[in-house]
């Protein structure tokens, strides 16, 4: 089936579900007049910014006059760890506010706001003794430890914004993330759990100051048992590298006063991949970014502090950030956070967990959904959870697999809700508010209050929904979760975003459109159909792989001549990286160029970005003036009709290839 096809029979059974009563009937936003409030721009954001405590309101809601550099809620003054923690000490200090599970073990641990509270206080004291100063960036490379999360919130106290790069970066990413960052400190643990292994990971932070061209002061050390475990194969450097536990130790009982940041100082940065060159350091700010995570975990989520709350993504992603630690322990709800794989120790792990603490809203990818369904409905029968809410982030979801999701995860009385957003936004754009839109199988859903979403023809002009097109996704209005700009590259920050569609030398902020490099289709219902990405941006299984990117770590094997990387459509991840090879002319036969080429992208990148194959090729498809046709490559890996090679430099390529890939 075509591409094309595939959209058609989606579209042929497109259907409303009703929200589930008993859902509507306890939800946080049940007024559709929201929609009409925050169409007053940009008044009407502040109903959201309320949701915060603040030292000093604005002045101004929003600062629209050096576009895109837009400022929001000018003038006030607030601390992020003060909103996620503090705030609610008098009303739940011994509430829990991250439960902590992993596959290794049977301990569990419960972090009661007043815990979460004293480990931020000690930790940021002992920051702030080693030197780390208001605006000094620190770049963290940890695992879905409850040390990632106290982190954050220790240095957001100090008003340090973090960077926090996922640990499944190599060494080389993350070199390349603290040079970009200039970060003088960096912290990382001994090691962690996957699939029953305990993965060594100090050494990575190792060789990533080694080959930084930044000099690192120190690198902080948590240790996953204890110090006496440090891994034969990681150094150590006296004056360099401390443990933190032996930092705090010196910091008990102390207490931070939570530095007042104005609402437009960076709280972090957020590393993203792009069409070229190197990672893109989205830069979020305190005020917007938290009014955002904290009103979408409100109204979307559906977030209420008595819930018990799982979002099964990593925090080393944008979405943990948004939607594990800033939103929901702003709202002061019991966060659930899992070390480990989805399959071990057994494939009902998840379900387990749902049933033995009462998870009430479950948070997770399609490609996870497409899992379990393919693992089978018996085994979440075996468990008796009970969700009211089970939001989908990151790809399209299939209406074969909500329909699943629905009733087998949901048992048909959950709102099954669809979220539409990317790291440069800070929180969802479009997705619905769950009680007041029906769900629509396959569409992420409508504008977010205060959102104007469009698709725009390629000249700019925007598509006429009953004419069932797809186009560009655009947001035509600035919005308070949007990024600042690309830490230390302004003009990147307009170039990929803005100049597309955008006058830019306008300096009204209404000639300014943001461009998210999507496709979609605006339907006549006002929902949105997502397509995929319009730039050379792979969606592994939820996660952003630049083509480029995996190029380049190709190019190093001194074997290859030159490198194209395809995606290929896959029924689990939804795409996975193709890569062809051209060998230079008279290496050795023996060498094994396929495996050279997976170990130079597991080290520059990490293993998460592994290749589904690596295919040797005599040439590629190139036009007259030598330019590689990644699409014919797509064709072929899709194993999709080549259509027309008249125009290339030899049209028997692509054919040869083909046959190489999929035989006769
Ligand atoms: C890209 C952003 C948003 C946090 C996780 C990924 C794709 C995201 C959906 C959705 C279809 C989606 C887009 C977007 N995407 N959500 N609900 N339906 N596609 O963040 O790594 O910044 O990736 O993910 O292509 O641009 P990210």
């Amino acid at each position: 089936m075509s591409g094309e096809e595939a959209l058609e029979a989606q579209l042929g059974e497109r259907e409303y579900y009703r929200p589930p009563a008993q859902f509507v009937g306890q939800a946080n936003a049940t007024d559709p007049e929201i929609y009409d409030r925050f169409e007053d721009f940009p008044t009407g954001f502040e109903e959201w910014a309320e949701l915060l405590d603040w030292d000093e309101y604005w002045d101004e809601p929003f600062d629209g006059s050096e576009p895109p550099f837009f400022k929001w809620f000018v003038g006030g003054k607030l601390n992020a760890s003060y909103n996620c923690i503090d705030r609610h000490l008098d009303e739940r200090a011994n509430q829990t506010a991250l439960l902590w599970e992993s596959e290794d073990s049977e301990e569990v641990r419960r972090i009661a706001y007043q815990d979460l509270y004293r480990e931020v206080n000690e930790l940021a004291a002992a920051l702030r003794e080693l030197g780390v100063e208001e605006d000094d960036i620190v770049t963290l490379h940890l695992p879905m430890v409850p040390a990632l999360p106290i982190t954050m919130l220790a240095l957001a106290r100090i008003g340090a914004p973090h960077s926090q790069v996922f640990a499944g970066f190599s060494a080389d990413a993350l070199a390349t993330r603290i040079d970009d960052a200039g970060s003088d400190v960096v912290v990382t643990i001994d090691g962690y759990y996957r699939r029953g292994e305990l993965l060594h990971h100090k050494q990575k932070a190792d060789q990533a100051v080694e080959s930084a061209d930044h000099d690192v002061d120190n690198v902080l050390v948590w240790t996953r048992h204890g110090p006496e475990d440090l891994h034969e194969d990681a150094s150590w450097e006296d004056g360099r590298d401390i443990f933190i536990e032996d930092l705090v130790a010196e910091h008990e009982g102390d207490r931070i006063q939570p530095v007042s940041r104005d609402a437009e100082d960076p709280l972090f940065l957020m590393y993203t991949s792009g069409t070229t060159g190197r990672p893109k350091g989205c830069q979020h700010r305190t005020g917007g970014y938290l009014t955002w995570a904290a009103g979408t975990s409100r109204n979307v989520l559906d977030i209420k502090p008595e819930d018990t709350y799982w979002c099964a993504a990593d925090i080393g992603w944008i979405t943990g950030h948004s939607y594990i630690v800033y939103g929901p322990l702003a709202l002061g709800t019991t966060s659930l956070m899992r070390e480990g794989a989805p399959d071990t120790p057994h494939k009902g792990i998840i379900w387990e967990i749902a049933e033995r603490y009462d998870v009430d809203i479950f948070h997770t990818s399609p490609t996870a959904v497409r899992m379990f369904m393919k693992w089978g409905e018996d085994i979440p029968a075996g468990y008796d959870f009970d969700f009211r809410h089970l939001t989908t982030v990151g790809e399209p979801i299939q209406p074969e697999a909500w329909k699943w999701y629905y009733e087998h995860i949901g048992h048909g009385d959950a709102v099954i809700v669809d979220t539409w957003w990317q790291t440069e936004t800070g929180g969802h754009l479009i997705t619905n508010l769950p009680a007041l839109q029906d769900m629509k199988p396959g569409s992420a859903g409508v504008a977010v209050p205060g959102i104007k979403a469009n698709v725009y023809g390629p000249a700019g002009e925007p598509v006429a929904p009953e004419s069932g097109q797809a186009g560009d996704l655009v947001i035509e209005r600035p919005w308070p979760g949007m990024l600042q700009t690309v830490y230390g590259d302004p003009e990147r920050f307009i170039e990929t975003y803005w100049s597309q569609f955008s006058d830019t030398n306008s300096d009204d902020w209404r000639d300014w459109v943001y461009c998210p490099e999507d496709g979609a289709v605006y339907e006549e219902d006002g929902y949105f159909r997502i397509l995929g990405r319009l730039d050379d941006v792979m969606n592994v299984a939820g996660h952003r792989i630049g083509t480029m990117e995996l190029e380049s770590a190709v190019a190093q094997v001194p074997e290859v001549a030159e490198a194209a990387v395809a995606a290929r459509q896959d029924d689990m991840k939804g795409e996975v990286p193709d890569v062809y090879v051209i060998p230079r002319e008279g290496i050795d036969e023996e060498v094994d160029i396929p495996a050279k080429a997976v170990a130079a992208i597991e080290e520059e990148i990490g293993a998460f970005a592994r290749p589904n194959a690596v295919i040797v090729v005599d040439e590629l498809p190139k036009t007259r003036s030598g330019k590689i046709m990644r699409r014919l490559l797509e064709n072929i890996s899709n194993d999709e009709n080549l259509g027309n090679t008249d125009t290339l430099r030899d049209p028997s390529v692509p054919e040869q290839i083909r046959q190489q890939v999929h035989g006769d």
